[in-house]
């Protein structure tokens, strides 16, 4: 029945071309477990698009109504809080996928010639994931969205000559505000997406063009000497011919220890896809990831903390801070880093992709990784410290609302101007100075109009610890 339907489509729609091209693409020395990666993150793309679509049909991109639609999503629609983990996790695990699949790319020289524009593809297409992370945090409008995205937008805000510009236009105003909002929702929901699936598309186009590149050399012959079973006559050599590869093996002892993507490459793709849900399902059934409280634009003391792949910068920002290093970290580097990422395939120009001879580039990614992975250490150790001193800090800022501390101090923006600003007091001063202060202004500022404010101990205890808690990066 299947074979007559596929008959009468076939004689209509001639698929069989279709079929050699989707099917029947030659993979040099067959197929593998270490090709997932690139499959498994198109299928979290999918994932992505299809719970987002459904989260649209709740979601309401305004200030006052942003995070009590997500709020409903969670506690009131039919699966809502489950769609909602998938796109949570899903976007984490996109960002594993994407660093495995590029790690996959990198350490088999895979970006070398004829794939340069593959890769330089890829590049871009990371930059889009990496849009779609920082608008779509700011979506929920809770506390930690507002915060970070502020962040985010300041430090915009520091490239040269055109910062000012990108802010506004990230902004669309002075404030981050209503504008805002929707503007990240339609570049979250529309502006990326478009733009996503015309450069997936031609990423993978490329690679139908030039063809996968397979393992290296060392490794190929190996597998060929194996004499492996399951490879089989390729499809014609014209095919072939379009990836000569490092100038090596001839057409014909390529095709020979190629193998085509169906049915085993296929196959293993589908039980990663599959794992993968598995996983991302799991995760969205049993960990929770709390909204905070819906963003108070006036609240300064707010300290957001990025996702889990943004750490490992989060922290390096702390590191670098002043005139000098903070526009050094902020967009010297990741200007840098990017267009290093963009050259790699010019810049490593070693022709053969065996390892051995890329000892030095593959060095600075093993470097690069460490560094990486070491701030993503010594961030987490920092969160953990803060969460510590968490009451003391939330109850100090109250009594800097309680008595109006506001009218003369300025935090991040917010209240006058008569004292000296406080958003980074923390970094000035100790917590000594701080109590003596708080005692008796004239002690340490001798002729201080400041008022001399009747705090307990208590309170003079924990609004020092809110007072040292204000610092750059925090
Ligand atoms: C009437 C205005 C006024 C009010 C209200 C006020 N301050 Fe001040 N504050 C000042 C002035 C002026 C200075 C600078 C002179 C000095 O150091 O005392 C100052 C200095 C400070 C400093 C030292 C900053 C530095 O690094 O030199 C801190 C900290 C501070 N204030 C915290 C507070 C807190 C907390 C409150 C609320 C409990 C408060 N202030 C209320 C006017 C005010």
């Amino acid at each position: 029945m299947a074979s007559r339907i596929y008959e009468w489509l076939d004689s209509r729609l001639k698929l069989k071309p279709v079929k050699e091209t989707l099917l029947d693409e030659p993979i040099p020395g067959g197929a593998s477990w270490i090709y997932v990666f690139g499959s498994a993150t198109l299928f979290l793309f999918f994932l992505q698009a299809i719970t987002g679509m459904f989260l649209a049909v709740y979601y309401a991109p305004t200030p006052d109504h942003a995070y009590d639609s997500v709020r409903y999503i969670e506690t009131q629609v039919l699966f809502g809080a489950f769609v909602r983990g998938l796109h949570h996790w899903g976007a984490s695990a996109m960002v594993v996928a994407i660093g495995l699949h590029m790690l996959q790319v990198f350490l088999y020289g895979a970006y070398k010639p004829p794939r340069e524009a593959m890769w330089m593809v890829g590049v871009l297409l990371l930059l889009l994931t990496m849009g779609f992370a920082f608008t779509g945090y700011l979506l929920p409008w809770d506390q930690n969205a507002y915060w970070a995205t502020q962040v985010g937008i300041n430090m915009v805000g520091s490239v040269p000559f055109v910062g000012t510009f990108l802010v506004k236009v990230m902004r669309g105003g002075d404030m981050l505000g209503a504008l805002t909002l929707s503007r990240f929702f339609a570049v979250h929901v529309l502006f990326l997406p478009a733009a996503i699936v015309v450069l997936v598309a031609l990423h993978m186009f490329i690679l139908r063009r030039v063809g996968p590149a397979g393992p290296w050399a060392g490794a190929f012959e190996r597998r060929g000497k194996r004499g492996d079973p399951s490879m089989r006559q390729a499809t014609p050599a014209g095919h072939v011919q379009a990836a000569p590869a490092e100038g090596r093996p001839s057409v014909e002892r390529r095709a020979h220890r190629s193998e085509p993507f169906y049915p085993r490459q296929v196959f293993m793709d589908a039980v990663v896809m599959l794992g993968v849900f598995a996983v991302v399902a799991m995760l969205a059934l049993t960990l929770s990831f709390p909204l905070t409280d819906k963003a108070n634009p006036s609240d300064h003391s707010f300290i957001p903390v990025p996702e889990w792949y943004f750490l490992f910068y989060y922290q390096f920002l702390k590191y670098m801070e002043g005139p000098i290093l903070g526009p050094i970290a902020t967009w010297v580097l990741p200007g840098a880093f990017i267009a290093l990422l963009l050259a790699l395939p010019f810049l490593d120009r070693a022709t053969d992709r065996a390892p051995s001879s890329r000892r030095m580039v593959l060095g600075i990614g093993a470097l690069f990784l460490v560094g990486v992975f070491g701030l993503v250490g010594l961030s987490l150790h920092d969160l953990e410290a803060m969460k510590r001193s968490d009451p003391a800090v939330v109850s100090g800022k109250a009594v800097f609302e309680k008595f109006q501390c506001s009218t003369c101090h300025r935090i991040h923006g917010a209240g006058g101007a008569v004292g000296p600003d406080l958003s980074y007091v923390g970094d000035q001063r100790d917590r000594a100075w701080l109590i003596k202060h708080f005692r008796d202004p004239q002690s340490t500022s001798p002729g201080s109009i400041m008022p001399k404010f009747p705090l307990d101990e208590q309170q003079l205890s924990d609004l020092t610890a809110y007072m040292l808690s204000l610092k750059k990066g925090a």
